[in-house]
């Protein structure tokens, strides 16, 4: 149904060129990244905190402030995730106003299900009839479940050692799936070769513009749920960095459109040591931000020349926040320590945000007293194998009283939290 939009255009992030609102990404001029551009005075006379929540609770209650026009977009109920107070994992980490954002609940069990159901509604607005991605495994399941739910014909592109659990989250959703020999940057050259052969909508590719829109929903989601207010330091997984740089984008338009007060929200940024070309950059003091060969058992992070991790570097430095990394097994004991503490099973990015964030709480960059939000953008049971080795296995008796009394309660092992 055909509705209106505010956006106005697309703008070149380097020369300022503007473009009209197709599946196009990258300045003809200089090849810069384009950004979507709105009429925030528009936006700001139609939506007020009550407009908002009378909204549905999911991502669209912010349609407002994304690129869509119609009233129909693509939806299977992403979005108004929760934010939990986390004061026990806060406690481990010395920190008194620790918050979780819980991303691993949405409906493929990524943040990923925010970008591309903007994505997939821009794709069915532009007329196209086949949806794609290049994917290091989380947007493969969430472009297949929207193309099922949007009637788009599915491609999705993984590297080649993607986990299990991952391929088999993307395939039950029916997209052709293609394993291509070589790392995610190899995938992402392909796709953009393709998105220019055949016209496809690729997400991440000549969709970007638009994809990338609906992390800023992971700001609006905080803002509203913390009372109209955006935090003072939040944390967030950095792949190709369009995460990090769209919930700075969005606490900003917030404050634009007056929907929160002025506050300087300083983002840190975490990496995967095996995979840190943003955090080598900030701790070089570089701006540029020199590719590297990913290895790391963290997946969803291992993006080697990360598109926007110039821009990430700059939001990191503008607000006063730094960027970190974990090495795998500092990985995995994250991921425990926020299972252990909070009851939330997180995957590897997970993992990786909770190590970095305890790192910059030791060296006092997280200080105690802020009010702290940490993004966790990935259900662990996709990568299970990645704290498999850290547990402890379970018991195993025959069905009688003794059994358990001899083996478990009075066994040669130590019980867990049991006198
Ligand atoms: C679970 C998870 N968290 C965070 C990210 C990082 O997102 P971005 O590539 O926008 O930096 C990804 C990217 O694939 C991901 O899968
Ligand atoms: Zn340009």
């Amino acid at each position: 149904m055909a509705g209106t939009t505010f956006a106005t255009g697309l703008r070149c992030r380097i020369c300022g060129e503007g473009y009209p609102l197709e599946a196009i990404h990258a300045c003809e001029r200089c090849f810069g990244p384009l950004e979507v551009v709105y009429d925030y005075q528009a936006v700001k006379s139609a939506i007020s905190h009550e407009s908002i929540a009378a909204g549905p609770r999911t991502i669209w209650r912010y349609r407002a402030l994304l690129p869509v026009a119609t009233e129909t977009p693509v939806d299977l109920g992403v979005g108004c995730t929760p934010l939990i107070r986390a004061d026990r994992l806060g406690k481990a980490l010395g920190l008194d106003n620790l918050y979780l954002k819980n991303d691993c609940v949405n409906p493929t069990y990524s943040f990923k299900d925010r970008v591309v159901a903007v994505a997939a509604t821009r794709a069915v607005e532009l007329g196209l009839d086949t949806f794609a991605c290049a994917s290091t495994g989380n947007l493969a399941c969430a472009v297949a479940a929207a193309s099922s739910v949007a009637g788009l014909k599915c491609f999705v592109f993984v590297p080649a050692d993607l986990e299990l659990s991952k391929i088999i989250n993307a395939l039950v959703y029916g997209p052709n799936l293609v394993q291509v020999d070589g790392n995610y940057d190899q995938v992402n050259r392909l796709c953009s070769e393709l998105a220019d052969e055949y016209g496809w909508g690729f997400a991440n590719v000549n969709l970007r513009p638009y994809y990338a829109e609906g992390s800023k929903t992971l700001a609006f989601e905080v803002a509203e749920q913390l009372g109209w207010e955006a935090p003072d330091h939040v944390v967030v997984p950095i792949a190709s960095g369009a995460l990090m740089v769209k919930i700075d984008k969005g606490f900003r338009e917030l404050e634009q459109v007056g929907l929160i007060a002025p506050r300087n929200t300083r983002f840190s940024g975490a990496q995967a040591e095996g995979c840190s070309p943003v955090a080598t950059a900030f701790a070089e003091g570089r701006d540029d931000v020199r590719p590297v060969k990913p290895n790391t058992f963290v997946r969803s992070l291992a993006i080697g020349d990360p598109a926007d991790g110039p821009f990430a570097l700059q939001v990191a430095r503008r607000t006063g926040g730094a960027i970190g990394s974990a090495s795998d097994p500092e990985v995995a004991a994250g991921i425990s320590l926020l299972a252990r503490t909070e009851g939330i099973f997180a995957e590897t990015a997970g993992g990786t945000t909770v190590a970095v964030l305890k790192k910059l709480a030791e060296q006092g960059i997280v200080k105690r007293e802020e009010r702290v939000v940490a993004y966790i953008t990935g259900n662990g049971l996709k990568t299970p194998d990645a704290v498999a080795e850290e547990l402890s296995a379970p018991f195993k008796i025959a069905p009688t009283l003794s059994a358990f009394e001899d083996q478990v309660l009075h066994g040669d092992r130590q019980l867990a939290g049991v006198r």
